[in-house]
């Protein structure tokens, strides 16, 4: 499934956009500040979690708005609607041909893959980046992977909300969110093993083409286990309860990357081989997605020439060509784009405007 029109209403610096976009390559280049990310922004608001920039709701409405704003969709034959209300503007709100639904459901319709400038760092900074990336993986691949992490983060943060509460009133509601966290958590871990396992058999054959070979370690101390997973919860509640927070769970798990060819961690490459294993990754992920799904995810890539050289970027280009799939790209300028060998819709994004050419 693929995007055929995208509509903002108050989102970011468009007061209103609409915009009709080709089920291959849609190209944004404009100067910066235009909007060219902002767009990329908002279709990524399309699948669950808190989109590219992971910024708050308050921050995408445009300003000059009263706080709410729209994204819509037009997929095939499904209307999908995300965004806020004057009086909710704290709370995301999804629709799906016109009825209410949880957010986390977008992930049933379509799944969406991003690099961005940002992620250069997620390498050298702490395992959140890491693990909300490898979440987006998972989710994409496994819808209800989305609200399983949802449950579990609803329940430990209640969980610490008692822990730190000088009078428990009732100890086994501690023991009955010990029971949920174990649930949730465990669901949760286990659908990142299963996804980071079939990860580094597709990345150990899939052609490496100018990208690194990369290959995934999951750190989460065995705590995929569900009845371990409750017994180190349920033996750790007095400690737990001195720190004021849960200290062990799937919610710690981080994960590790590894250059096959240089036997080397992530971290120790360079920024270029940094980016060359996220591309790699992203590349065998959209392949086992098209394999289980049946319908390749929408890429959305963020300022290709800060990610890679000319060659790098003809080559990828080609490579999306030859897979097919719906891919968002931006630029400062359109020369950039020259070298993609299909059709692309090409866009001149300019102070909150989006213009076809
Ligand atoms: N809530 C908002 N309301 C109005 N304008 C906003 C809001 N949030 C961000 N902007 C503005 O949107 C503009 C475009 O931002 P965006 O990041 O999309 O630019 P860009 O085209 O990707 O630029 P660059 O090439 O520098 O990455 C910025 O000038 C920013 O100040
Ligand atoms: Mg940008």
């Amino acid at each position: 499934m693929t995007i055929s029109r995208l509509t903002l209403q108050n989102f970011r610096n468009y007061p209103q956009l609409r915009l009709d976009a080709s089920p291959g390559f849609n190209v944004l280049s404009g100067d910066n500040g235009a909007g060219k990310t902002n767009i990329l922004e908002a279709v990524s608001l399309l699948s669950p979690g808190r989109g590219l920039r992971r910024a708050a709701l308050k921050d995408m409405a445009y300003e000059h708005s009263g706080g709410d704003f729209a994204v819509a969709a037009a997929l095939d034959d499904v209307q999908l609607g995300t965004g806020t209300t004057t009086d909710h503007p704290e709370r995301r709100k999804t629709r799906v041909n016109g009825a209410a639904v949880p957010t986390n459901d977008l992930a049933q319709w379509l799944s969406i893959l991003w690099l961005t400038p940002a992620m250069d760092r997620l390498f050298m900074e702490g395992a959140t980046g890491r693990r909300n990336f490898l979440d987006r993986l998972v989710t994409a691949l496994e819808p209800d992977h989305a609200r399983n992490c949802s449950r579990y983060d609803a329940a430990r943060r209640e969980r610490n909300r008692l822990l730190a509460d000088d009078h428990l009133p009732n100890p086994k509601w501690l023991d009955a969110l010990d029971d949920q966290l174990a649930s949730f958590g465990a669901m949760a871990a286990q659908a990142r093993r299963r996804i980071v396992e079939t990860l580094n058999q597709a990345l150990t054959l899939t052609d490496k083409g100018l990208f690194a070979a990369a290959q995934l370690h999951l750190e989460d101390d065995g705590l995929h286990d569900r009845a371990k997973l409750f017994e180190i919860l349920q033996s750790n509640q007095q400690a737990d309860r001195a720190a004021g927070r849960t200290r062990h769970g799937p919610h710690r798990a981080d994960l590790t990357v590894f250059h096959s060819a240089k036997q080397q961690a992530a971290e120790k490459c360079s920024t270029g081989e940094q980016k060359a294993l996220l591309f790699s990754i992203i590349l065998a992920h959209a392949d086992l997605i098209a394999g289980q799904r049946g319908q390749r995810p929408i890429l959305l890539i963020d300022e290709v020439a800060a990610h890679l050289d000319p060659g790098r970027r003809t080559a990828l280009f080609e490579t999306l060509a030859k897979k097919g799939g719906q891919v968002w790209l931006t630029g400062t300028e359109a020369e950039l784009f020259e070298a993609i060998p299909a059709d692309a819709f090409h866009f001149k994004v300019h102070e909150g405007t989006a213009t076809q050419y």
